[in-house]
């Protein structure tokens, strides 16, 4: 029988948000900030080999679903030869990657052939001004390149997160929702979380009416199939071949259903993005901890998973910023 892995609320936890590493190439203005330096060490970062042990540990106890994230996680060196290796450990089932794409047009192939079986990109604009506005850089023609060699590999459907952020992208949600569908992409709409100075400041948007006026546009009813392991809430066109989520943490939080933990690059297993509550893997991994004792550390680490976040009661509360835990 397939082990099950639950917390102190009865929640099932089969989902792992594996961050493998804190860097990236852009500086999202809600996620970090311009001129950063508070990044792991190198010799902190769990190597490949403890990577796979670990999450071999995870999948024994339960854990079927595993996200690649950052930073952005193509800058890993050899991300393909990590995904190919996760793939393999026997009871997981679904491995995706979250990614800003702009590496994306060298890596499609090679994640694809590694087993990658699902792919999130965030695009908060079309307009490649205020792309690089947002993101500290001029990347868009090579996220647009990423975004097409995705495709060209037979990635589908990928989805498209995009930050909603009022009066810097919001008037562009309806174009956006446009070239979603027209491309095939799901579009994911996302409300700011006050993660770090960096998130705490975005321009947080509601979207709660956003969803009104897009149903209204697009006569959107709710959507009946599971797409994917996450928090987003999907609605669709009549025909049901345009759809759009709606992930909604701070105006209506999901955290009744949370599924997910959090392994940071340094083996640090964050139990709620918006709470303290962690675990310390890398001593175990390093002190030659056995199979065994590192299950009984992943139940014990469970046990320490609150109820739900606080961003609405305690906005200052969450220090580290986003790209430390890979959203
Ligand atoms: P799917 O498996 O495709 O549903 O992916 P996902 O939506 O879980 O992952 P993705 O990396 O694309 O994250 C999209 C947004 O959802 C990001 O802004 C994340 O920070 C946010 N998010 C994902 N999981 C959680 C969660 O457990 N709590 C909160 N508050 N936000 C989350
Ligand atoms: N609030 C909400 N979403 C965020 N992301 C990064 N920082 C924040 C934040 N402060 C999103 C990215 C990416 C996803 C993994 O997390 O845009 O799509
Ligand atoms: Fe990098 Fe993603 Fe953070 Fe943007 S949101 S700075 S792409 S980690």
């Amino acid at each position: 029988s397939t082990p099950i892995l639950t917390d102190r609320f009865g929640r099932t936890v089969d989902y792992v948000r594996l961050s493998v590493t804190d860097r990236c190439d852009l500086r999202c203005s809600y996620c970090m900030p311009k001129g950063f330096q508070g990044f792991e060490e190198p010799e902190h970062w769990l190597t490949f080999a403890e990577i796979e042990r670990l999450i071999g540990a995870f999948a024994r106890v339960g854990v079927g679903r595993v996200r690649l994230t950052g930073g952005e996680p193509l800058l890993r060196r050899n991300l393909p030869d990590l995904a190919a290796r996760l793939k393999a450990l026997p009871g997981l089932f679904d491995l995706s990657l979250s990614t800003n794409a702009t590496q994306l047009a060298r890596h499609a192939k090679a994640l694809r052939a590694a087993g990658v079986d699902r792919l999130n990109i965030s695009l908060d604009t079309l307009d490649g001004a205020c792309n690089a506005h947002i993101t500290g850089r001029d990347t868009f023609d090579a996220v647009m390149q990423g975004i097409a060699a995705a495709q060209a590999e037979g990635f589908a459907p990928i989805k498209l997160n995009m930050v909603a952020m009022k009066g810097v992208n919001d008037h562009e949600i309806e174009r956006m929702a446009e070239y979603a569908m027209a491309q095939g992409f799901i579009l994911r709409l996302i409300e700011t979380m006050p993660m770090g100075q960096t998130g705490r400041n975005a321009q947080y948007l509601d979207l709660g009416p956003v969803r009104e006026r897009l149903a209204a546009r697009f006569g959107l009813v709710p959507e009946a199939r599971e797409l994917g392991g996450g928090p987003a809430r999907y609605w669709a066109t009549p025909d049901g071949a345009g759809r759009i989520g709606f992930i909604t943490p701070i105006s209506q939080h999901f955290c009744a259903t949370c599924n997910r933990v959090r392994l940071a690059v340094d083996g640090t297993l964050y139990m709620c993005l918006g709470q303290e509550e962690r675990f310390e893997f890398r001593p175990l991994l390093r002190d030659g901890a056995s199979d065994a004792e590192l299950e009984a550390a992943i139940r014990t680490a469970i046990e320490l998973k609150p109820e739900r976040h606080e961003f609405r009661e305690q906005p200052g509360k969450i220090v580290r910023f986003m790209s430390q835990t890979g959203g």
